[in-house]
């Protein structure tokens, strides 16, 4: 087991070591997968990626990941080069090959593919996209549940649409490093992120909710990812008469919550115990509690 909390952290599984992985059509043990150092996604962070999770042989809700990916590849001009048929046939023969069903996470990822000479201009990548495929055996650890995260606030914001989108799962995530080692040297597991305007908008990895007298509160949606489990758990409350609300809010609002939780496809919904050392609630959680039944149950029906 990892010490280092983070959102991701998994029991440590001995069958990681041998898996095989999906490196432009060939699948190979993962001592042998490699790209070359003139990738653009090694060499500039030029690249798109998905994280998704397996239950039961199906990967829940692929359609909301491939429109996600495909839309973000687009914006920057990345030819795929297959089609989502062709994306879930990669995923099925790697699944295929590793023996995987359940309890299964995998980063897809694509970049422009490898370069002529180590210089920016796209132009430079001729060889077509680099297309990997790594899908590890991955369970939440437990004490996550009970125990919770610790968030700290941080100087490094979420930037304006026109800079770098947030929407863009792009392979430089430096934005979200920055953040993340501010909120480690603040002594947290995750940062919590505001927006330039000060209003409270996302963690470095995570979309992150508050529940205030019996209302969840996200944010409005702008400069944060537009999270699949976001979006789910959004639906969720409309559908189950939880009131919801996107708002703007400030730390002000989330120090006095009653809950606080984070959504990403690894962790579902991961309880917030700390903000800035200030404790979140009694610890008890209801809503949370509530959601994440509904988000079981939800997933339960998607991949029966
Ligand atoms: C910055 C950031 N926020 C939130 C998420 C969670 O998104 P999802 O629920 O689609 O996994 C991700 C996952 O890629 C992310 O990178």
């Amino acid at each position: 087991m990892t010490d280092h909390t983070t959102t991701h952290a998994a029991d440590e599984d001995a069958r990681n070591r041998d898996i095989k992985i999906y490196v432009n059509g060939d699948i190979v043990h993962r001592d042998e997968a490699k790209v070359s150092v003139y990738d653009a996604g090694f060499m500039l962070g030029d690249g798109i990626w998905e994280g998704m999770r397996l239950y039961n042989g199906t990967w829940a809700f692929f359609d909301e990941h491939m429109d996600r990916f495909f839309n973000s590849c687009k914006a920057i001009s990345l030819d795929v080069g297959m089609d989502k048929a062709g994306i879930a046939e990669a995923l099925r023969r790697t699944a295929e090959a590793n023996d995987m069903h359940e309890d299964v996470h995998c980063r897809l990822m694509l970049t422009r593919g490898i370069k002529d000479k180590p210089f920016q201009h796209p132009s430079l990548s001729t060889t077509g996209p680099t297309l990997v495929i790594i899908m590890e055996h991955s369970k939440p650890v437990d004490r996550l549940q009970s125990k919770g995260i610790r968030l700290a606030s941080v100087p490094q914001v979420r930037g304006l649409p026109h800079s770098q989108d947030p929407k863009l799962n792009s392979h430089s995530k430096l934005n979200c490093i920055i953040a993340c080692l501010q909120a480690e040297e603040a002594g947290a597991d995750e940062a919590l992120m505001l927006d330039p305007h000060g209003f409270v908008n996302t963690t470095n990895a995570c979309n992150f909710f508050i529940v205030r007298r019996g209302e969840v509160w996200t944010s409005t949606g702008d400069y944060c990812m537009n999270g699949v489990t976001r979006q789910k758990v959004i639906d969720l409350c409309h559908e189950n008469g939880i009131p919801m609300r996107e708002k703007n809010f400030a730390l002000y609002e989330a120090y006095g919550a009653d809950e606080a939780f984070l959504t990403g496809t690894f962790g579902a919904q991961t309880p917030v115990a700390e903000i800035d050392g200030k404790t979140i609630g009694s610890g008890e959680r209801p809503v949370t509690k509530r959601i994440q039944a509904l988000y079981k149950e939800l997933i339960k029906q998607h991949t029966a």
